[in-house]
């Protein structure tokens, strides 16, 4: 009988199920958009119960479409949205407080006391990698059982659990409170800024300074082993749960980037470069995070030197929800087209404060340069351009921290769709950026990771002999004109600083 692997991608804007077969083409997809909640300024939320619904459903869906049944399916595995956090009572199901999506920036004044303690934004930095910053869940839970009544006596009595959607989402298919599995990989753990990158264990001291009892975080696994399996009653009754990586580190694995010094970047809401950095964890002196890569079963873990970009792709709707400029996301491109250049006008979208290399929360957004000749082109220009100007910054972080220069940059993610970004981005680079012929790495690297603890796949280089090119952009611009642009862009980007008191 001919088996299939499915993959459920719980992203920031919507839930996918994409089914592969063994050579990892797609078979079939579903897909939901769930709702975005700004209830003010910089706070984002996620209804979790909304996205445990489609999830369920986009399975159906993606079922139904290939008509197969869960029979079919010789393993599952989930990737996701890192870093959001939901809390829920293990008894009822019921989530204390909507999700904190990755994007919110309403732990400002938590991630100063902690740095106020001593040690500033690296307080943590050497255990966990990362740089204190709102983007992290630790400091979302602390704000959930502070401001919720009653969560936090709750969490003390064992009542609630934490974790990041892929938690949430094993936790509900496993059965919820009826027997419902409470786990998480090393990848999901690596950005909650609690888990110490060489135990691979939660740090019960770290806890403690954030008041989070560790009996509400989930068990830490690898991220290609047997969870548990599909709840009886459930979409997936009976088939095994074998995959979790949190969606950047899914990509990097589905673009077989299973070398030290291999690396890949995805456009996605936002844009993560992860470089593999092998057995060894590499800690940063250029704004890029230390975080795993990925760890198959009882193997060593790998690490990665990761920059994150919190806004580019989003940046993009908010041009058409927001502003109504476009009618939909691919209109981007045709109105980009309609000019030269930007027209001197660059736009820093600092929506979340910024990310790497900076890692600036007091930024906001700035369009600068304009002038009256500047028109909705140039603006759908310097959208583009943010994101290939973001991208320049933590590709020189990168090469910086790692001393050998990358010599082309494996690209995946919505917006490479977008021929006049992929070619800008390899003329503000100088390094050719490829696409292959799977640009959905994120799910194809959680399927990988599920059919490998089955042994529905045998091994990483069978999974690299899967990867084909697709296409090629090689650099045009001159060097000159590439360097003045990116000198603009830095400037700008100094006019998005302290907008907050
Ligand atoms: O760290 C946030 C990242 O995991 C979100 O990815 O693809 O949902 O924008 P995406």
């Amino acid at each position: 009988m001919t088996q299939y692997v499915l993959a459920v991608d719980q992203g920031t804007t919507s839930t996918r199920a994409i089914i592969f077969d063994h050579s990892g083409s797609i078979v079939s997809v579903g897909q939901k958009e769930h709702e975005q909640i700004f209830p003010r300024a910089g706070w984002v939320e996620h209804n979790p119960v909304e996205i445990s619904e489609n999830t369920r459903f986009v399975i159906g869906q993606a079922l139904a479409k290939a008509d197969l049944n869960t029979g079919d399916l010789a393993a599952v595995g989930i990737t996701n949205q890192r870093e959001t956090a939901v809390v829920w009572d293990k008894n009822t199901g019921e989530p204390v407080y909507n999700a904190i999506v990755w994007q919110d920036t309403r732990t400002q004044a938590i991630v100063d006391e902690l740095g106020a303690l001593g040690g500033g934004g690296d307080r943590y930095k050497a255990k966990v990698g990362l740089p204190l910053a709102t983007y992290f869940s630790g400091p979302k839970i602390r704000w959930i059982l502070d401001n919720v009544e009653g969560a936090r006596e709750r969490a003390e009595a064992g009542d609630l659990l934490f974790g990041n959607t892929d938690t949430w989402t094993l936790w509900n298919l496993t059965g919820g409170p009826n027997g419902g599995v409470h786990a998480t990989d090393v990848t999901n753990a690596s950005r909650t800024m609690l888990m110490d990158l060489d135990t691979l264990q939660w740090d019960a001291e770290i806890a403690g300074e954030m008041g989070i009892p560790v009996s509400m975080l989930p068990e830490i696994r690898s991220s290609s082993e047997v969870y548990g399996t599909g709840g009886p009653g459930g979409v997936l009754k009976g088939v095994p749960i074998a995959g979790i990586l949190g969606d950047q580190q899914a990509a990097t694995f589905g673009q077989a980037c299973y070398e030290p010094g291999t690396a890949k970047n995805t456009y996605g809401t936002g844009n993560f470069m992860l470089l593999n950095t092998g057995t060894e964890k590499v800690a940063s002196k250029n704004g890029l995070l230390t975080t795993v890569c990925y760890k198959i079963g009882d193997e060593a873990p790998v690490y990665a030197l990761e920059g994150s970009i919190a806004v580019t792709g989003s940046l993009v709707q908010w041009l058409r929800d927001n502003l109504g400029i476009i009618g939909s996301a691919p209109e981007i491109e045709t109105l980009a087209r309609t000019v030269e250049d930007n027209g001197g006008a660059y736009f820093v979208p600092a929506f979340s404060g910024l990310f790497a290399p900076y890692w600036r929360s007091d930024a906001r957004g700035a369009v600068v340069g304009l002038t009256r000749f500047v028109n909705k082109g140039h603006l759908a220009r310097a959208v583009l351009e943010a994101t290939a100007f973001q991208t320049r910054e933590v590709l020189d972080a990168m090469n910086a921290d790692s001393g050998v220069p990358l010599t082309e940059l494996k690209v995946d993610g919505g917006m490479v769709a977008n021929e006049l970004l992929m070619q800008f981005q390899a003329d503000v680079l100088d390094v050719p950026v490829v696409r292959p012929v799977v640009a959905e790495t994120t799910a194809l690297g959680a399927a990988y990771a599920a059919g490998l603890a089955v042994g529905y796949w045998s091994s990483l280089d069978e999974l690299r002999a899967n990867w084909a090119e697709d296409k090629r952009w090689t650099p045009e611009l001159d060097a000159d004109e590439r360097e003045r642009e990116y000198r603009n862009w830095k400037k700008a980007v100094t006019k998005s600083f302290d907008w907050v008191d």
